[in-house]
């Protein structure tokens, strides 16, 4: 058994969580909207169409915002489309995914479906084929009371109240080639200054998230925020980042540190806007929308039938070691929760989700389900600096990884204390010591683990064996108390303050 050591001390925090960090993401692709969300005539179908045992899923797991329409979708859409009687909705050809998009769901409906997902929306707009015009005008319709042309509109189609639509994406990844409508960073700043002016001044009250890079390594990566900041800083409050990682080489060890990549991803974004912020001598700080994020290329070759409805398309079958990754790049994304205000995994149901159904049938829980959901229920309040001392070992890809990666949480009512951790170690347990320096009263509640599966093992509608299970309390001595990590585990440890503390 090898040891660790974790102080932890209230005073010393990182920031408060921001509960959008928990956010998802639905895109009309595959079976994510129809069949996963959305399937009329499904026994277990309610009166809207919306699948309840979905529903049921998706407030278990927690996710109080979900992005919507797209993704890639979302640059060749025309909203208009997916409004109004369904029967008058236009059948297309959607050019992003090579298939037939129906428009029976649109944006009436999934308001509704957030509404009863105890979620909210975070509405893309088209800045691909698309542009100001049309943007102001989904604002108008989605956000004005009443009185005007689209709120009118809107009204006229069942939706008396506004939706009242907080944050709003400016496309999405404009900066990739494979983008309907991609652009230079130069266009797309600009494009995005104008629709974000005038999306505004039609509801003052809007948050704004401008597209940065798809991924950390793209060549313009870099060059792409610093020119797009230039001309959008003070019109716009976040950036987003996308990425997703693989284990292509089946290299575990390589893999299970790839959220040291995500670390330093968030760090330059970060740096790039606090550059911009110091250059252009602006009293705004530009936070960030990690928009788009997960384990992703099990299906990547899988065929798809051009212009077929609701196709299988991007049904990655998640395996254990896929939960860790997940895990661990939660932990990133808490680490800096004073700069991370909102994060998505993307996706929620059927593509590369945690949730997979079946067409007229049951549903089962991915293996990655599991560590968000217990993020999600016991990871909001202050982050306390996590600074665990640790062995470290050197992978393929990265060098001085540490065998176990946390973080802490205090709720917010301050009663309870979560330590979430990643053993990396191949072989070896962990005794992590964690000495509550200046936090009285706290005593073990649970040990939530998920551990000892082979690392490729999947959950599926038959049989799903990779769950949490509870493990032996840790052992307080004092003001420490000491828990034991499994090699390749994920741990959820919570304390709660002593009834008489
Ligand atoms: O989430 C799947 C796709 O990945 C999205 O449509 C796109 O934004 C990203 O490349």
């Amino acid at each position: 058994m090898k040891n660790a050591s974790l102080p932890l001390c209230g005073a010393f925090t990182v920031g408060e969580v921001d509960k959008r960090i928990f956010g998802s993401f639905i895109e009309h692709l595959g079976r994510a909207v129809y069949g996963g969300i959305f399937e009329p005539g499904h026994p277990q179908a309610d009166e809207d169409g919306f699948r309840t045992d979905v529903l049921d899923a998706v407030r278990e797991l927690g996710v109080p915002i979900v992005r919507y329409p797209g993704g890639n979708f979302v640059s060749g859409y025309n909203w208009e489309d997916g409004v109004g009687p369904v029967e008058s909705r236009p059948k297309r050809l959607e050019l992003a995914w090579g298939v037939t998009e129906p428009n029976t769901f649109g944006t009436n409906e999934f308001i509704k479906w957030c509404k009863k997902a105890n979620s909210e929306c975070m509405m893309a707009v088209n800045l691909g084929l698309r542009g100001a015009d049309a943007a102001r005008n989904l604002v108008e319709y989605c956000n004005h009371p009443s009185g005007s042309y689209y709120s009118d509109l809107r009204i006229s189609h069942g939706a008396r109240a506004p939706h009242n639509i907080k944050l709003w994406c400016l496309g999405n990844e404009m900066d990739g080639d494979w983008q309907i409508g991609h652009k230079t960073a130069y266009e797309y700043g600009r494009a995005a200054a104008e629709a974000a002016k005038v999306m505004r001044w039609v509801d003052p009250s809007i948050e704004l998230v401008l597209c940065g890079s798809s991924n950390g390594h793209t060549k313009t990566f870099g060059d792409w925020e610093t020119e797009t900041l230039s001309l959008a800083y003070d019109k716009i409050d976040y950036v987003s980042l996308h990425q997703y990682y693989d284990n292509k080489t089946n290299d575990s060890a390589s893999f299970l540190a790839k959220n040291m990549a995500m670390d330093d991803f968030i760090h330059t974004v970060i740096s790039i806007c606090d550059y911009m912020q110091g250059k252009l001598h602006s009293k705004k700080q530009i936070n960030l929308s990690f928009d788009e994020w997960n384990v992703w290329y099990h299906s990547n070759n899988d065929p798809v039938e051009r212009w077929s409805f609701a196709p299988h398309q991007l049904e990655d079958i998640y395996n254990f070691e896929d939960a860790l990754l997940v895990g661990l790049m939660l932990i990133s994304l808490l680490r800096r929760a004073d700069r991370v205000k909102i994060a998505c995994l993307a996706q929620l149901v059927n593509v590369i989700a945690p949730i997979m159904t079946e067409n007229g049938g049951g549903l089962f829980y991915q293996t990655i389900f599991y560590p968000f959901m217990h993020m999600s229920k016991y990871g909001r309040g202050t982050v306390l600096q996590t600074p665990i001392a640790c062995g470290r070992h050197d992978t393929k890809e990265f060098t001085d990884v540490p065998d176990l990666d946390g973080i802490a949480v205090r709720s917010a009512d301050g009663e309870q204390l979560t330590v979430f951790a990643v053993n990396r170690d191949f072989t070896e347990d962990y005794a992590l010591n964690i000495r509550l320096l200046d936090m009285e009263g706290f005593v073990p509640a649970e040990h939530i683990e998920l551990a000892g599966f082979d690392l490729k093992q999947t959950n599926g509608f038959t049989s799903a064996p990779v769950r949490p299970q509870n493990a032996a309390l840790p052992e307080m001595d004092g003001n420490t108390a000491t828990a034991r990590l499994r090699p390749l585990s994920w741990n959820v440890l919570r304390f709660v303050k002593r009834k008489d503390a």
